[in-house]
């Protein structure tokens, strides 16, 4: 059997059969099931766009209605799991509890035992709904509020925002994280959907899988990018910097820009073209300009100097901060969307499953290396 050693970090590796999400790098291009994200980011739903990553296809008017049903018939979490969103230290972060509280939703699913397909796509339901939840849920308890009972008349992008401010949301605001959740929905083999594949192709089960992938999130090279992006942001301005000043001398001291650069897109990452102009708008509407007004000289700047485009995360930081949302529920957020790619990965991955296991280019010690007794050793 070869051995050939793949690029490194698997650049460029083909590892998956997949029917749900074609990029093309070069031209920055992104479709869920063939359709466009342009088209899903201007006319679609949320709802929408997860009926299309799970089933296919789009839905029809009667089968919009019920999945959308459906989806806020899910949004019930066990006491038990409150208590023990109750029940972390107040230095946890809400991607920690996250990771956690998904991990123990499985003891409180009627199927978890069950992995057959139909039993996948309801708990894809109510992880779908709750992964919401918990987040809007932790936020609150941890400033000391009381818990938002979710609204069903709300779809799944202003429920969010109701369960997490506790008052209704204007139109712009669940418009614009509707969108953003569209965005992020899926994104073919990324890190954590790649992950979550892997672990399901076990024959574990999707609470495990989704937990890892949340995981996976969470690190700073890839979902946690939005956080750092905004706490970049919040630095120059608390130092009173220039923003291009600023950036310039982190690049000069080869420090990695958090939103921009990306392994599959060579040109502008198409959801970072939505997020710029949510942003902007969001900016002129709240007469708070300085988040996008920087973030824009940051990206003219480094486009400039280095040849790198903005990614997807780049520009939901200011646009996440311009709703007031704060800082560490942006990665969160992200999962709040990505559970909907994790899931149609999960599914696809057992509906015609084998193990996912790759060999590794051994560069260790020569074998046969001798074994020396330890009053041998030196
Ligand atoms: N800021 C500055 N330089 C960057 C950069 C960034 N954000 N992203 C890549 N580069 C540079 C690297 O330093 C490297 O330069 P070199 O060849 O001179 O050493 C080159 O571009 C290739 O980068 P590399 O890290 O090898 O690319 P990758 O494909 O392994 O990584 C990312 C892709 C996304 C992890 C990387 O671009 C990155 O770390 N970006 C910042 C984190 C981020 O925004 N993640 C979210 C992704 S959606």
């Amino acid at each position: 059997m070869s051995t050939a050693v793949a690029g490194r970090g698997l650049e460029g590796i083909v590892a998956a059969n997949s029917g749900i999400c074609w990029i093309d790098g070069e031209a920055g291009i992104l479709s869920y099931r063939g359709i466009d994200i342009h088209e899903l980011a201007v006319h679609s739903t949320f709802e929408e766009t997860t009926y299309l990553l799970w089933n296919g296809r789009l839905p029809s008017e009667a089968e919009l209605t019920e999945f959308t049903a459906q989806l806020a018939k899910s949004r019930v979490l066990d006491p038990a799991i409150i208590t023990l969103l109750k029940s972390f230290p107040a230095t946890a972060t809400p991607m920690e509890v996250l990771r956690t509280a998904v991990s123990a939703l499985s003891m409180y699913d009627a199927d978890e035992k069950d992995n057959l397909h139909d039993a996948n796509v309801r708990k894809s339901f109510r992880l779908t709904s709750q992964v919401g939840m918990i987040v809007a849920i932790y936020d609150r308890l941890r400033k000391g509020l009381n818990v938002v009972e979710p609204d069903p008349a709300l779809n799944h992008a202003a429920n969010f925002l109701w369960m997490l401010n506790g008052e209704k949301p204007s139109e712009t605001a669940s418009k614009t994280l509707d969108v953003a959740l569209i965005l992020h929905a899926d994104h073919e083999l990324n890190a954590s959907t790649f992950a979550a594949r892997v672990i399901a192709a076990t024959l574990s089960d999707i609470h495990s899988a989704v937990t890892g992938a949340i995981g996976a999130l969470k690190g700073p090279l890839h979902g946690g990018a939005n956080e750092a992006v905004m706490r970049l942001l919040f630095e120059i301005d608390k130092q009173g910097a220039d923003p291009v000043a600023f950036v310039s001398a982190m690049l000069a001291a080869k420090k990695k820009i958090s939103g921009f650069g990306h392994r599959v897109y060579k040109t502008e990452d198409p959801r970072a073209t939505h997020l710029r102009s949510m942003s902007e708008q969001l900016s002129k509407d709240s007469g708070v300009t300085r988040w996008y007004d920087w973030s824009r000289q940051i990206e003219l700047y480094v486009n400039a100097q280095k040849g790198l485009n903005a990614n997807v995360d780049f520009y939901s930081a200011s646009t996440y901060t311009t709703l007031g949302i704060d800082v560490d529920l942006f990665t969160p957020i992200f999962a709040v969307s990505r559970i909907a790619g994790w899931a149609a990965h999960v599914i696809e991955q057992l509906d015609d499953n084998r193990l996912i296991r790759p060999r590794a280019e051994y560069i260790g010690p020569a074998y046969p290396a001798p074994y020396v007794a330890v009053e041998e050793r030196g």
